[in-house]
């Protein structure tokens, strides 16, 4: 079955509707029209022949009916133009005078009575003889029935005028259910199935947008029931998508936090390490125990103060933790000794950093912990090593690192002297703000310990 628009089955509906009632409506009228036009013609007729017959009675006070005197003449003048014949004929049935010179003198047929109708004022009766009707007056002389008087009309020119009335009917009602259609039509339209339109249209829309599978493109149904099809087939799919979507955030949920647990985990598996190379990196050196601690909780410190995110400053903390790792690679006679180190220690001594680097660099962090590492000695100034970076060349957490580094080794003791303290630490690092100290963090670091009274934590944890 072809698709029928909405539009298209109601306008069928309505113009069957309005056919059937108008042909009701016309046959009824034509039925009635036709009846009074007969009535109508007949009636005219009836009193056209009730006319000659009162003019015919007169003249039979002088005349016979058999000896009428421009009878015929009398007839013609009376007969109207409507009709088509006029005639007198005697009691015998026996045609004396017709309009129709030919009919004289003929034998009447015996009337049939059929479709007769009486009229008791007139004592005329309407008679149906082959193609004519026929109204048929008594002529009375001295109260005694002579003869009838005829006056007759062509069925077909009545049945031509009803013809004739029912197309005139039939195009007059033709227009107004054309103009009734057309309302209708616009009506429905305007009221109805645009607005079915454009919402099927938009529920197309949506489910387009949203990639659903409903909207086909050969459609089967009128506008309801394809908007109908179309809403119900969305519904569902948003339901089973819906549901589809919760199982999948729950999925993703459990998923995640998995992943979450594993990666604080791997963290803390992490820390564990960085805890146990740091520790074994100090227990070749007693004099410098808690050295890395101590740099990582002022590091830690100034990141903070600096506005570093939390991720960041725990990226900071276990860089400063493993700074010194490289020292597993300096002789231990080196790292303890107490008296003045010579240039060939210095020079071991100097490597650290690099080895630092090279033990990280094998793992990969997805972030530089091992170039972190290696440049926590470089001088913004160019003159640190191991490579002589400049400020912008350097890595901002290596400049935090370094400050603490500075801070913490003079502030504490080493194996060849007294702890300093922290103002002769502080007194270092202003001193050298801007030349081998990145500016910002010397700034934190002093206002960390002058007024927020930091202190180192040295603690093993
Ligand atoms: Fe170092």
């Amino acid at each position: 079955m072809s698709r029928k628009s909405i539009k298209v089955k109601l306008f069928f509906i309505t113009i069957s509707i309005l056919v059937v009632a108008v042909i009701l409506t016309a046959s009824i009228n034509i039925l009635r029209f036709k009846a009074m036009y007969i009535e109508a013609l007949l009636e005219r007729a009836r009193a056209d022949a009730n006319d000659m017959k009162q003019g015919i009675s007169q003249g039979l006070n002088y005349f016979s009916l058999n000896n009428f005197s421009d009878m015929t003449t009398f007839l013609k003048k009376h007969l109207n133009e409507k009709f088509n014949y006029a005639f007198v004929a005697d009691n015998d049935n026996k045609i004396l005078y017709h309009t129709d010179p030919a009919q004289k003198e003929k034998q009447l047929q015996k009337i049939i009575y059929k479709d007769v109708v009486f009229d008791d004022k007139t004592n005329s009766h309407i008679v149906s003889t082959g193609e004519f009707y026929e109204t048929v007056l008594p002529l009375i002389k001295d109260f005694t029935v002579v003869g009838t008087v005829h006056i007759g009309i062509e069925k077909k020119i009545v049945d031509d005028k009803v013809k004739e009335m029912i197309f005139q009917t039939v195009l007059i009602l033709g227009f107004f259910i054309f103009l009734a259609v057309l309302i209708m039509y616009l009506f429905l339209k305007r009221n109805i199935t645009d607005p079915i339109g454009r919402l099927e249209r938009k529920t197309i829309n949506i489910s387009k947008s949203l990639n659903l599978p409903v909207y086909d493109e050969k459609r089967k149904g009128d506008e309801i029931e394809e908007f109908s099809n179309s809403f119900d087939k969305m519904t569902e799919e948003i339901e089973a998508k819906t549901l589809a979507l919760e199982e999948d955030i729950e999925r993703r949920k459990i998923v995640e936090q998995k992943l979450k647990e594993s990666y604080e985990e791997l963290e803390v598996a992490f820390e564990g390490s960085i805890k146990a190379i740091a520790t074994a990196v100090e227990s070749r050196d007693p004099y410098t125990a808690g050295h890395q601690q101590g740099v990582a909780s002022l590091a830690v410190a100034i990141a903070k103060k600096m506005g570093f995110k939390e991720k960041h400053i725990r990226q900071i903390y276990f860089a400063a933790m493993s700074h010194d790792i490289g020292k597993i690679g300096v002789p231990i006679s080196i790292l303890t000794k107490k008296e003045k180190l010579t240039d060939e220690d210095f020079a071991i001594i100097k490597k650290h950093p690099q080895t630092g680097y090279e033990i990280l660099a094998k793992v990969d962090f997805h972030w530089p912990l091992a170039e972190i590492v290696r440049q926590h000695h470089e001088r913004i100034n160019g003159k640190g090593y191991p490579q002589g970076l400049t400020g912008d060349q350097m890595l901002l957490e290596a400049k935090i690192i370094a400050v603490a580094d500075v801070m913490e080794a003079i502030s504490k003791a080493r194996p060849y002297r007294e702890a300093l303290g922290n103002d002769v630490a502080l007194a270092e690092i202003k001193k050298f703000r801007g030349e081998q100290f990145d500016p910002d963090v010397v700034d934190a670091c002093v206002e960390l310990f002058e007024k927020e009274n930091f202190e180192f934590d040295n603690r093993k944890k």
